[in-house]
């Protein structure tokens, strides 16, 4: 962290002293102001809930400029990675810093293929399962589950064990999702087939069948290929904050990633995609086009309990960059498929003309984020709607490993523990039950 010439004074109006705090720069974005000696001289906290303002950590991974709309993984734009890399080329990325040349991009691939089969006693655990159970559910069990299957990978602090555990993780979660899905259904399993692209691969481990080959399509490979990249990391948010949170105890890489996986089911953060196609559903089954005027009138009262799914963002206060990739890869697939014309994807470009018009939407930043589009798409392709936060996970995987292992490899990481400030009841005395 590079320090910065200006200081910050706190000053109390009490006549306590007054302390002078440290400022950090970042490479961009705004500068940090270092609290950490606040508790010891002061004896205060901050009060910062939702962590508003909060930097939880120093992180080299993903920069989000949210009024510009930018996003950047280890300093690459996610339109220039999404149009000229493919996923796999992502997951390097984040995970070691640099895009791979060609001979890199191979090993990795190589490696990354060679591990996507799941121990044989996984499916007799999933079985374990009601077959309407949300695929969120059971990926939570899955991937927790990992940890006792891979035992040789589970010590957070051996870099070898955080490397295979990495390398696991990335591989196995399209498996899994797939097994999930197939469960659900009462299909067989389709093991994996390690000369297919990572995206081609999923795609034929959910919808090949023992009797019936399935031959991938370029463009709906590419189209889910772009989702993986477009998910694939968006810094400290919830989950990725749960993921750092979970590991600073020192559990194994596989706990930790489960409890991503079980904070990004939420609607508020990966469950809106999900959330998002059942509102569009929802819309169209009232009237469609002609009723959306009465669906905003209900999203702007603030006693409907009801929001506009897929817009707004806790950092982009401009359109979500991914939401323009997301929505061209929707005309794509669309067009392939000859859907043009789906009433979906009528209803939700003219449901975002109409937001972006509205004074409510206009006056609180609020524009479509990834979500918007994500959902129509992965429809058009056959994933089944509760399968969509499930596909944001596999995505999001790599990200939490390496958010997790830049914090592993942080000499300065401590266990997280946040403080609080107490509201309740002051020390009293239990009273004999009778007395009560
Ligand atoms: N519909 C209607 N009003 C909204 C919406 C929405 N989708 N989002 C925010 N607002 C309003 C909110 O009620 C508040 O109004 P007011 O100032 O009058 O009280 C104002 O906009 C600011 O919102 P906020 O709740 O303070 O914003 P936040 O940063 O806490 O929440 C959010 C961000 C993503 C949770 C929220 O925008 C939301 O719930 N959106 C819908 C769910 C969604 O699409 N989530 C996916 C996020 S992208 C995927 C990911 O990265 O996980």
């Amino acid at each position: 962290m590079t320090p910065s010439d200006v200081k910050a004074t706190l000053a109390f109006s009490d006549g306590s002293p007054s302390m002078e705090l440290p400022l950090y720069k970042g490479s961009i974005g705004p500068d940090v102001i270092d609290i950490r000696k606040l508790y010891a001289q002061t004896g205060k906290f901050t009060y910062d809930p939702g962590f508003l303002s909060t930097a939880s950590c120093n992180s080299t991974i993903t920069y989000i400029d949210g009024d510009k709309g930018e996003l950047l993984y280890r300093g690459y734009p996610i339109e220039q990675l999404a149009v000229n890399c493919d996923y796999l080329e992502t997951c390097y990325l984040l995970l070691y810093g640099e895009l791979p040349n060609q001979s890199q991009k191979d090993e990795f691939n190589h490696r990354v293929m060679r591990h996507t089969m799941v121990n044989e006693q996984m499916q007799f655990f999933l079985r374990g399962f009601r077959r309407d159970a949300h695929p969120m559910a059971v990926m939570t069990g899955l991937v927790g589950a990992m940890s006792a299957f891979y035992h040789d990978s589970t010590d957070i602090n051996n870099p070898e064990h955080r490397e295979i555990a990495a390398i696991r993780l990335i591989a196995k979660m399209p498996t899994l999702v797939a097994m999930a899905y197939k469960y659900t259904i009462g299909q067989p399993y389709i093991y994996p087939k390690n000369d297919l692209s990572y995206a081609g691969n999923f795609m034929r481990m959910m919808f090949a069948t023992p009797c019936e080959e399935y031959k991938p399509n370029d463009v709906l490979v590419r189209a889910m290929d772009r989702i993986f990249t477009l998910h694939a990391d968006h810094e400290q948010n919830a989950s990725t904050s749960t993921v750092r949170l979970c590991g600073s105890s020192g559990t194994n890489p596989f706990a930790a990633i489960a409890a991503g996986v079980a904070c990004l089911w939420g609607p508020a953060h990966g469950g809106a995609n999900e959330a998002c196609l059942n509102m569009l559903g929802d819309i169209q089954q009232n009237g469609g086009v002609a009723k959306i005027g009465e669906f905003i009138k209900q999203v702007k009262d603030k006693n409907s309990g009801v929001k506009l799914m897929g817009f707004g963002h806790r950092v982009y206060k401009n359109y979500d960059p991914r939401a323009k990739l997301m929505r061209e890869t929707c005309h794509e697939v669309l067009g392939e498929l000859g859907l043009q014309d789906d009433p979906l994807f009528k209803l939700a470009m003219e449901l975002e003309k109409i937001a972006l018009e509205d004074e409510y939407f206009v006056a609180r930043k609020l524009y479509p984020n990834v979500d918007f589009y994500s959902g129509i798409v992965q429809r058009a392709i056959g994933i089944p709607v509760p399968l969509f936060t499930a596909i944001f996970a596999l995505a999001r995987t790599v990200g939490w490993i390496a958010q997790l292992n830049e914090m592993i490899g942080d000499p300065e990481y401590k266990i997280g523990r946040p403080r609080q400030l107490f509201v309740g009841a002051s020390s009293r005395d239990v009273k004999p039950i009778g007395q009560r």
